[in-house]
């Protein structure tokens, strides 16, 4: 969903709050990609809310969501387990931080029925958790930036009782959002992208978890795996929000593609994602762009 998120601060205990009420844009220290993925959890609650209604959940259910960032899925959960607790972790205590003030601001600003939200320090390949002490373990487009994705998702099963579930919410990187590039240049990016990608320590595989994901879950010993796959567009005008977050992929795609671009299809791509230039493609009035995600649940 994100630049590559795979190298957060260590851990760090939760509690300590800040003193300033900054929002999210302003957090000291929070990751560089914070602000566009705030923004992307806004442009696309509804959405998002919508996958979260279709996980097997009851209202008195303990629910853990690992690699929480700024919590905005946690919060989600914690509407529909009204009567349970919702636990965040996340191993980056800015991104922590940053959670605890959202909570707060929800918790001044919204009337709705909500289980408690916990958040915890902690990595996602040994969590501080008893085995079978949660009803589901949830991860959203995080599991392609961990370390060792097969050791999380292992340890999501040991913390879920037996009956209970695992669920994943993720997208591949080269498709995750599809935008109205001329087809030759979408292409030429396609292949910089995994060039780039081919550069990374382990290989590009394990930016390709949706596609891959039923596998994943059964590998880690999970049973009855359901994938359900989800397409969202939206199209010219875009709001503040989605355009915040578009800026943000344009710019990662920027840095990541450019390199590895022919020097005349780098000049196109650049004209093109160039925020002051009148051919700027967020600016055309035939704009559209689809998300792709793919949300698999496996028992235990
Ligand atoms: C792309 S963000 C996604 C956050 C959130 N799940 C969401 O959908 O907005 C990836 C998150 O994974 C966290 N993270 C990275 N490595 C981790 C690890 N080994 N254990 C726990 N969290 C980790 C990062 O700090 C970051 O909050």
């Amino acid at each position: 969903m994100t630049p590559d998120a795979s190298s957060p601060s260590p851990p760090a205990p939760a509690s300590t709050r800040q003193q300033e009420t900054a929002g999210p844009e302003t957090a000291p220290e929070a990751p560089d990609y914070a602000p566009m993925l705030f923004a992307y959890h806004r442009a696309h609650a509804a959405e998002l809310k919508a996958m979260i209604a279709t996980l097997p959940l009851g209202p008195a259910d303990r629910v853990l969501d690992v690699a929480c960032g700024d919590c905005a899925h946690a919060q989600w959960l914690a509407q529909r387990v009204t009567d349970g607790v919702v636990l965040g972790i996340d191993i980056s205590a800015p991104y922590l931080h940053l959670a605890e003030r959202q909570l707060e601001t929800a918790a001044a600003g919204s009337g709705a029925k909500a289980a408690p939200v916990l958040l915890c320090a902690a990595a996602a390949e040994a969590l501080p958790l008893p085995a079978a002490s949660i009803d589901l373990g949830w991860c959203a487009h995080s599991l392609y930036s961990l370390p060792e994705p097969m050791t999380a998702l292992r340890e999501l099963r040991r913390v879920v009782r037996p009956g209970g579930h695992v669920a994943v919410l993720e997208q591949d990187s080269l498709h995750r959002v599809v935008l109205p590039w001329p087809a030759d240049l979408e292409l030429a990016l396609q292949q910089a992208q995994l060039r780039a990608l081919q550069r990374r320590p382990n290989g590009p595989g394990k930016y390709f978890a949706a596609r891959r994901l039923a596998t994943l879950l059964e590998d880690a010993a999970l049973d009855t795996v359901s994938v359900q796959p989800f397409s969202t567009m939206r199209r010219a005008p875009l709001d503040g929000d989605e355009r915040c977050y578009l800026d943000g992929l344009l710019d990662d795609l920027r840095a990541k593609a450019a390199p590895y671009l022919a020097p005349a299809m780098r000049d196109r791509f650049e004209r093109l994602c160039d925020p002051g230039a009148d051919t700027y493609l967020l600016d055309r009035p035939d704009f559209h762009a689809t998300y792709l995600d793919v949300l698999a649940v496996g028992r235990r």
